[in-house]
């Protein structure tokens, strides 16, 4: 595999699912009951920004240097600032696994897998360095292997309340069919638990089909429909020959609000991040609950 996200780290993909990622965290920490944070696709989980790339240059570059107004954008940026705090390192970029640790009580535990021997053995370090600023353990299981295959046997979780994070490279021809399957299979095993999917924006006449599949499939798994939230961020017109033209992140049982919180981030990180006229943003929910 060729994929390496640090290539990418802080891009504006990145902070579209992070804030996503942040608001979801934190509506599961509305309630004390602690949850299972599962993560599939998890990465090294801390990244040096200092090689200076022009990815992360225009993604969170750009975002630390404005104000946000909207709540989670703040929230957002406050993470970021205190990750770096911490670590006394101005240039460090916190990716889906160390975010969810720093949010993570003592109640709630996370399980982080990565397929790359490298990339797991830096996410060890990432958490244990974590854990020692903290001074106290961090309830994070990391195992090397193949998160699709291995994200049944954490499901559903002894909480009962739970996140699944799906955030496959797509270097693989069968990355969005194994998705499918696998938000499928977590709804099934887990009905009620939170998978947000992150998917990439590249061919639009690939996008609504896909939904569409991912509605059946769910369907068929739960027996029921479940609610299905798409958020969509793209900064090219979304069918042009550019690598990536957007980001768009699938959530199921997305918490309450979510869609009206999101409803007023999005356009504004779209905004911040924008390169052109061609941009834009949405946020609806593809699917309501029938359960
Ligand atoms: C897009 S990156 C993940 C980024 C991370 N979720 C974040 O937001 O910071 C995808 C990661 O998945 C890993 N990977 C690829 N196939 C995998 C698989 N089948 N199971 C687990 N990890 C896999 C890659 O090595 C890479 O580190």
């Amino acid at each position: 595999m060729k994929y390496r996200h640090s290539h990418h780290a802080g891009n504006f993909a990145d902070l579209h699912k992070h804030v996503a990622l942040l608001g979801l965290l934190r509506a599961l920490k509305r309630k004390d009951k602690g949850f299972l944070y599962l993560d599939t696709h998890a990465g090294r989980g801390s990244y040096d920004l200092s090689g200076g790339s022009a990815e992360a240059a225009a993604g969170v570059g750009r975002f630390m240097q404005v104000q946000p107004a909207a709540h989670e954008l703040r929230e957002f940026a406050a993470l970021v600032r205190a990750f770096r705090a911490g670590a006394g390192r101005s240039q460090l970029y916190p990716g889906s696994p160390l975010l969810a640790a720093t949010e993570l009580r003592p109640q709630d535990r996370a399980v982080l897998f990565e397929l790359q021997g490298a990339e797991a053995h830096a996410l060890e370090e990432s958490c244990a360095a974590l854990a020692t600023l903290r001074q106290h353990p961090i309830n994070v299981r990391i195992e090397r292997g193949d998160g699709f295959a291995r994200l049944k046997a954490f499901l559903p979780p002894a909480e009962r309340r739970g996140l699944t994070l799906l955030d496959p490279p797509y270097e693989e021809q069968q990355d969005f069919a194994r998705l499918t399957e696998s938000i499928a299979e977590a709804a099934r095993r887990f009905p009620t638990g939170v998978v947000a999917a992150w998917y990439p924006i590249k061919d639009e006449r690939t996008i609504a089909p896909w939904h569409l599949e991912c509605l059946r499939a769910l369907q068929e798994s739960t027996a029921m429909r479940a609610a299905v939230l798409a958020s969509e961020l793209w900064l090219y017109p979304r069918d042009s020959r550019v690598t990536l033209n957007g980001s768009g992140v699938l959530i199921v049982n997305p918490p309450w609000l979510t869609l009206e919180h999101m409803q007023v981030w999005l356009p504004e990180l779209q905004a911040c991040l924008a390169v052109g006229p061609g941009g834009g943003s949405s946020v609806r929910m593809l699917s309501e609950s029938s359960g």
